[in-house]
């Protein structure tokens, strides 16, 4: 009998898609033969980013027809009015990627009215799929995950994301105050991976003053089904601009906030 719940049906596709995603960008990253361009100052872009994201998008259009879609790649589609809608970035650390590094992912989230449903990063070199649905919890290849214990910034592990937009001056800050608390600075150039890792307890903590949606929406919904904290981020033109992300285990909410300082996110 076929299953109907929808959000279940959206979380099965999205773990079947980034899967198949996955396994396309590990092929091509193994045989190490794409060309890499640069969209601006540290922006890289290879032509894997567009092969994967058009792969995902052609799979989650068949399977949801009405639905629109939303990639850090390609124009995307406005789908239905009203309708659910996919947030994707196809290849996720996208620096690693070009540079021979293997820590990547893809990540692809559907939103609807407003509220993340369904979040998946896949780590295709690790074969870690992290899979949350709103109200579901957060799994790692099935086994259920959670937040760490973490409750005090000394001793703990905050990864800082980095990016030309926000600029120089601002980052640096955010490293010093997160390091003056007894934090140890992480950065490992996929924000999604932070994300599922902080989701995972593998880290404590992730701030970055500007993200993206399709590089963290996934890694929220990962988050905050873990029992983290997780800033609100579709706050505003989060969703289409982008927005600053705290996200980190439920203790450490109040310190990270009041240390990182972060402007629009407060207690
Ligand atoms: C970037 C990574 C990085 C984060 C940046 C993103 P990309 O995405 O997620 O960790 O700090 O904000 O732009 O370029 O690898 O898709």
């Amino acid at each position: 009998m076929p299953d109907a719940d929808p959000k279940r049906m959206r979380l099965l596709a999205a773990e079947a898609v980034a899967r198949e995603a996955g396994a396309l960008a590990r092929r091509r990253f193994l045989d190490f033969s794409f060309k890499v361009a640069l969209k601006g100052p540290q922006d890289y872009l290879t032509e894997v980013d567009g092969e994967t994201e058009d792969l995902i998008s052609a799979r989650l259009h068949e399977a949801f027809p009405h639905d629109g879609f939303i990639g850090e790649e390609t124009a995307g589609r406005p789908g239905s009015e009203g309708a659910a809608v996919w947030v994707v970035d196809p290849i996720d650390g996208t620096v690693n990627f070009a540079r021979g590094v293997p820590h990547f992912c893809v990540s692809i989230a559907c939103v609807e009215a407003g509220k993340i449903e369904v979040g998946v990063v896949y780590d295709p070199m690790r074969d870690e799929l992290f899979a949350a649905s709103r109200e579901g919890g957060t799994r790692l290849n099935g086994a259920e995950v959670r937040a760490s214990d973490a409750a005090a910034l000394a001793n703990s592990l905050v990864e800082v994301g980095w990016n030309v937009r926000a600029g120089v001056a601002k980052y640096l800050e955010l490293l010093r105050r997160v390091t003056l608390w007894g934090a140890a600075p992480f950065r490992s150039g996929s924000g999604a991976l932070g994300l599922a890792y902080v989701a995972a307890g593998r880290r404590d903590g992730y701030v970055e003053h500007h993200i993206n949606a399709w590089d963290c929406l996934a890694g929220i919904l990962l988050v905050s089904e873990a029992g983290g904290y997780v800033s609100d981020f579709l706050a505003g033109e989060g969703l289409t601009k982008g927005n600053p992300l705290i996200a980190c285990a439920p203790e450490l909410k109040d310190a990270l906030i009041s240390a990182v300082a972060i402007e629009g996110i407060s207690l």
